[in-house]
């Protein structure tokens, strides 16, 4: 598709929206982000104009959808830490579903009415069996994953009553950075294996904890499925032509379908810095099934999307590049 489209990425200037934005810039397409900076960082853009400001005010989104004519938004807007959530479930249910419920609802006043979403594979809660594909029951297991579960149903309604069309996408572990390290990972706090793993070779940590190593799995560590922060996003353009293509309503698991151990990773990351991993066992964390693997074929059939960088060291490889020379927040 080679026509340009006016977009807005709300949430453009975190880890994955700002990934975004670089594909849609690199699409040819024009981008306006919406972005309160409680989580993102302004010089985290690559390019489009950003409006700073919250994407649960009514009445600014009314002016936004006033002052532009979109041809689709995209909602990365949301807190990500599942802990957080179960000791503070009202911040989760406040940002994460009345404020999207605002947005759609605004879209909707505007006739604006394409949309895709940031999901998780936590809306699956503690899975079945592995891989995951869609057709696994969502049973989500903290505040955090319901609070997506939940805009994926008002989603659902939303499409049967007023005919507004979205694509909700499950990420897996979102991983990587930008191979020219202009962008990448800078969550505050952060939580995420790799990024952790990385600053404890450097020395900004004193060790990696690692959660448990009496896991039902070969080495005993956790099995997640990390996807490329650039393969994740052109899923997010490629869901984008399929509505704009007339595709129906839809969720999408994505990840690379192939796990990886924690201790898979620590190689890897071994491998890349060509140095040790300082490294602490520690007890398990709460709510961490030993597996959680994607079945990312429907997206694959239905998007024709595929992953461009498949292999964990490329993922660990962009990381470290981004590591080394990214700003200390
Ligand atoms: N881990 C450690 N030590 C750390 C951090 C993580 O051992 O310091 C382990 C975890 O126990 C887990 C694996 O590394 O086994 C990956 O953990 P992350 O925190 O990097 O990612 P999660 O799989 O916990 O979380 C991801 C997304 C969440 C989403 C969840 C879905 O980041 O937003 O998948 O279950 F909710």
């Amino acid at each position: 598709m080679n026509s340009k489209k006016n977009i807005l990425v709300i949430g453009g200037c975190g880890y994955i929206g700002s990934h975004m934005v670089k594909c849609l810039l690199t699409a040819g397409h024009e981008v306006v982000v919406l972005d309160d900076l409680s989580a993102g960082f302004a010089d985290s853009l690559l390019g489009g104009k950003l409006i700073v400001g919250d994407c649960g005010d009514r009445e600014l989104l009314n002016q936004i959808f006033s002052q532009h004519k979109f041809d689709g938004v995209l909602h990365f807007a949301s807190y990500i830490q599942v802990g957080e959530s179960v000791t503070n479930p009202a911040k989760y249910y406040q940002n994460n579903v009345a404020k999207t419920l605002t947005l759609l609802e605004t879209m909707k006043d505007h006739n604006l009415k394409t949309l895709i979403f940031s999901s998780t594979a936590a809306v699956f809660g503690e899975p079945d069996y592995s891989p995951i594909d869609e057709q696994h029951p969502r049973v989500p297991i903290n505040p955090y994953g319901m609070s997506k579960n939940m805009v994926e149903a008002m989603l659902q309604d939303f499409d049967h009553a007023y005919d507004f069309r979205s694509v909700a996408l499950r990420y897996f572990n979102a991983a990587g950075a930008d191979a020219e390290a202009r962008i990448g990972e800078r969550h505050q706090p952060e939580t995420h294996l790799i990024p952790l793993a990385l600053q404890a070779v450097l020395g900004k940590r004193p060790a990696l904890k690692v959660f448990g190593r009496d896991y039902e799995t070969p080495d005993g560590t956790c099995i997640r499925d990390y996807i490329h922060i650039d393969d994740l996003s052109t899923a997010h353009l490629l869901a984008l032509e399929y509505l704009w293509n007339g595709g129906e309503t839809a969720a999408f698991n994505l990840g690379n379908g192939a796990g990886f151990s924690v201790q898979e990773v620590l190689d890897a990351v071994e491998k890349v810095a060509g140095k040790p991993v300082p490294i602490e066992n520690t007890e398990r964390r709460a709510g961490d099934p030993a597996r959680l693997v994607a079945d990312s074929s429907l997206a694959k059939k239905t998007l024709a999307w595929q992953p461009q960088y498949p292999d964990l060291s490329t993922i660990v490889q962009h990381a470290w590049q981004w590591e080394q020379k990214r700003p200390t927040c």
